[in-house]
């Protein structure tokens, strides 16, 4: 099985989770395939090319999974983006909307060097709030948005379109 087919056929659909009518895009099977989830490190990090990016920000908690290998695999530090109050020091928040309320991330302040190539890397792009909120805490923190890498998007929702002209990369569109 070539490498495209094996990452959408470990990716499993989950009916009525979290509720009832919704189709849940279940990224654990591929978590616990050695090769896919390699091959997902690999395709991220070669689409950008090494040397191309100083620092990859992982969005908590399932951004963490993938973000952390990426960054290893570049030779880049890795920025923790988190939900409001797991931070310990000084941070920017930016807060955006759920399909039901409102949700709040946060980076620290000094989490960039100015000018840092900051690559933002997620499991999935849906409605587009979150990248887009990680994509302002990281201007605004001084770095320099070279582009999203997410292993999955639901491009029903049209997330890109909250996104500028941020180059947006997905190695599973659905
Ligand atoms: C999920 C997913 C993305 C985000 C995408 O995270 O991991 O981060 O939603 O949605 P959006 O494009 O509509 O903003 P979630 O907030 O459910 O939390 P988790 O990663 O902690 O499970
Ligand atoms: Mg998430």
């Amino acid at each position: 099985m070539d490498l495209d087919r094996l990452i959408q056929d470990r990716i499993r659909d989950v009916p009525d989770y979290p509720k009832p009518g919704v189709v849940f895009k279940d990224i654990t099977p591929l978590l616990a395939d050695h090769v896919a989830f390699a091959g997902v490190v690999d395709t991220i990090v070669n689409h950008h090319g090494r040397g191309t990016v100083d620092k990859i920000v992982g969005i908590e908690a399932r951004g963490f999974i993938v973000a952390a290998p990426v960054a290893y695999h570049f030779g880049a530090g890795f920025v923790p983006v988190r939900k409001k109050g797991k931070l310990p020091a000084r941070t920017y928040e930016e807060t955006y909307d759920l399909e039901y309320g409102t949700e709040t991330i946060e980076v620290h302040v000094d989490a960039f060097t100015p000018g840092d190539r900051v690559l933002i890397v997620d499991d999935v792009l849906a409605t587009g709030g979150t990248a887009r909120a990680a994509a302002d805490l990281v201007r605004r923190g001084g770095g320099n948005v070279v582009g999203l890498s997410v292993l999955m998007e639901l491009s029903f929702l049209h997330g890109r379109d909250k996104l500028g002209n941020l180059d947006v990369h997905s190695l599973v569109t659905v």
